[in-house]
């Protein structure tokens, strides 16, 4: 434990803290809904659709990246921190999103991206413009190549959408690093001028009332002296080492100073860490004098197997719990395969990424029905828990978007043979019947992404009418977890009638969650809540869940 462990920051003063328990909302923004018809989401869209959120029942929203950009990356590439892109608005639309949120009774974090800037940087144009060892390439990592004619990159790194980290600046020795695509180059963290822009960034948004952030590639701002070549399997796993450029203990300082920086204002505000590692080495992210959350990513690899499950909870519990930080639970975002298509799979904790045209395709009907069953394992756990948007639909990938329509560079990188992650960022059917399934105004068509036909099912007027859809169910189940105050509680394991059933309870509520494919029965208790209409008799069919209220009535 860090000495500054006795520093008593704001936090600990005021538990507990609207970000211990909260349900956050993810919103892509490109996605989420278009005012004035280009064809791809805005602020505006959002501000609009502010009543849907609050109803839903969550208590926050996280915005991905809607600052100046070149879209390389769909935003994760920042060419201005502290001004918004004229595909989503303007400040002064920003301002009024926010002020709509908080009068919706909602909190807004925002994404911050520190690895890297956009190429078109102010930064990197005066770096490449600037000679060697010059202050201005200082704040990025430029490295002589290898080989007779610096012909060959610096190291063996490999960029995590494919192909070498490395692009040689043109007609020079000199090379520079990108971790993700060539338009985004890492920035030096250990120059002083780094530290001071993104405190500036932190406090332009903090000044404008944001509730916090969500921080990219929280574990890949420092590397390791010297840039030593990583080993083989080094990258692929959260468990194990993740080489040189990942998790070194340098990063911690860093949030250590934004930790002070956020504690200067009121409100509670909040910091998530985006960062690929082990529970126990995300535990360190979440110390008191660090960030408040990180993203469970173990829990949201995990296969639907209910021993797996219950062993990745305990084992967050137990890891945050050490360091007194809530866990999150998350099982979609913007990155991955939506989970009611991936629950759909042969082996579902291992398709991430890569369904498309050319593999096999989920079972769509069996997927919906394990998603229905999953939140009430999410949102019955205590802590905070994470919904990308569309999956209170059921939303399913686009899993037979044609290539053509790609804009994912991991998919240009590795020449098509990871599809990437389109497919599970396509718009959102808000209307079944008009155009682009009303992600537009009225009669317009445009989409970024093509949207399958099976969205009409998923439609959110369709839903909103039908006691039975998936909206409804998580309505339903929200309201009863704010009710019976669960993301304050505590999991107590309980003897589950079968190895595939996983039964807990929290507060008055257990939870019971049939990962198999037999019926099994059920206590006689009253049921809050069951992820299938049929009626239960006592028996729980396979691959479906209930709540039910932990004392005979
Ligand atoms: C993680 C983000 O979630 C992802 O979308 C992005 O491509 C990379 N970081 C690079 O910023």
């Amino acid at each position: 434990m860090q000495s500054s462990e006795t520093t008593q920051p704001a936090r600990q003063r005021q538990e507990p803290s609207w970000w211990r328990h909260a349900v956050i909302y993810q919103i892509y923004p490109r996605s989420f809904a278009d005012s004035d018809g280009d064809g791809i989401g805005d602020l505006q869209g959002i501000r609009d659709r502010m009543s849907y959120l609050a109803r839903l029942g969550v208590d926050a929203i996280w915005l991905s990246p809607f600052y100046r950009s070149p879209q390389a990356d769909a935003g994760y590439d920042v060419s201005d921190y502290r001004d918004v892109d004229p595909l989503f608005g303007d400040l002064d639309e920003f301002d009024k999103m926010l002020s709509r949120a908080h009068e919706s009774g909602l909190k807004v974090i925002v994404d911050l991206v520190p690895n890297h800037t956009s190429d078109e940087h102010v930064w990197f144009k005066e770096a490449l413009a600037s000679p060697v060892g010059s202050p201005a390439r200082d704040r990025y990592i430029f490295r002589k190549g290898k080989g007779a004619n610096n012909e060959l990159p610096p190291n063996n790194w490999q960029s995590m959408f494919g192909g070498s980290a490395w692009t040689r600046v043109d007609g020079t020795d000199q090379w520079y690093l990108h971790m993700f695509d060539t338009k985004q180059p890492d920035l030096n963290w250990h120059n002083p001028e780094v530290h001071e822009e993104f405190i500036r960034t932190l406090r332009f948004w903090l000044d404008r009332g944001v509730d916090g952030f969500r921080v990219d590639v929280a574990h890949g701002l420092i590397k390791k002296e010297g840039l030593p070549d990583a080993e083989e399997g080094q990258v692929t796993n959260v468990d194990g080492d993740r080489g040189p450029m990942w998790d070194q203990d340098g990063v911690h300082d860093i949030y250590r100073e934004w930790r002070k920086v956020l504690d200067e204002y009121d409100g509670d505000r909040s910091m998530v860490a985006e960062a690929w590692v082990s529970p126990e080495r995300m535990a360190r992210y979440i110390r008191s004098d660090e960030m408040c959350q990180a993203f469970n990513f173990p829990y949201m690899m995990t296969p639907w197997n209910a021993d797996a499950y219950r062993q990745v909870i305990q084992r967050s519990l137990d890891e945050f719990g050490k360091v007194n930080a809530p866990s999150t639970w998350v099982l979609s975002n913007h990155d991955v395969t939506r989970h009611a298509t991936r629950f759909g799979m042969p082996n579902p904790g291992t398709v991430l990424r890569g369904i498309s045209l050319h593999t096999e395709q989920p079972d769509e009907v069996l997927g919906l029905r394990r998603a229905r069953a999953s939140i009430f394992m999410t949102l019955g756990l205590p802590g905070s828990a994470y919904i990308y948007q569309g999956e209170e639909l059921g939303l399913p990938e686009n899993t037979t978007m044609d290539d053509s329509f790609r804009q994912d560079p991991t998919y240009f990188r590795t020449n098509g043979k990871d599809v990437g992650r389109d497919g599970c960022r396509v718009p959102i059917p808000w209307k079944a019947k008009a155009p682009a399934y009303g992600f537009g105004p009225d009669n317009s068509a445009n989409t970024w992404l093509p949207q399958p036909d099976s969205f009409a099912r998923y439609a959110i007027d369709v839903e909103e009418k039908d006691p039975l859809s998936t909206l409804a169910l998580y309505r339903r189940v929200l309201k009863l977890r704010q009710w019976y105050d669960l993301g304050n509680g505590e999991v107590e394991w309980l003897d589950a009638p079968h190895k595939d059933v996983l039964m807990f309870r929290n507060r008055d509520v257990i939870a019971v969650i049939n990962m198999g494919d037999q019926t099994v029965p059920l206590p006689d208790l009253p049921i809050l809540a069951q992820s299938q209409p049929e009626t239960m008799d006592g028996l729980l069919p396979g691959n479906s869940a209930v709540w039910m209220f932990a004392h005979k009535r």
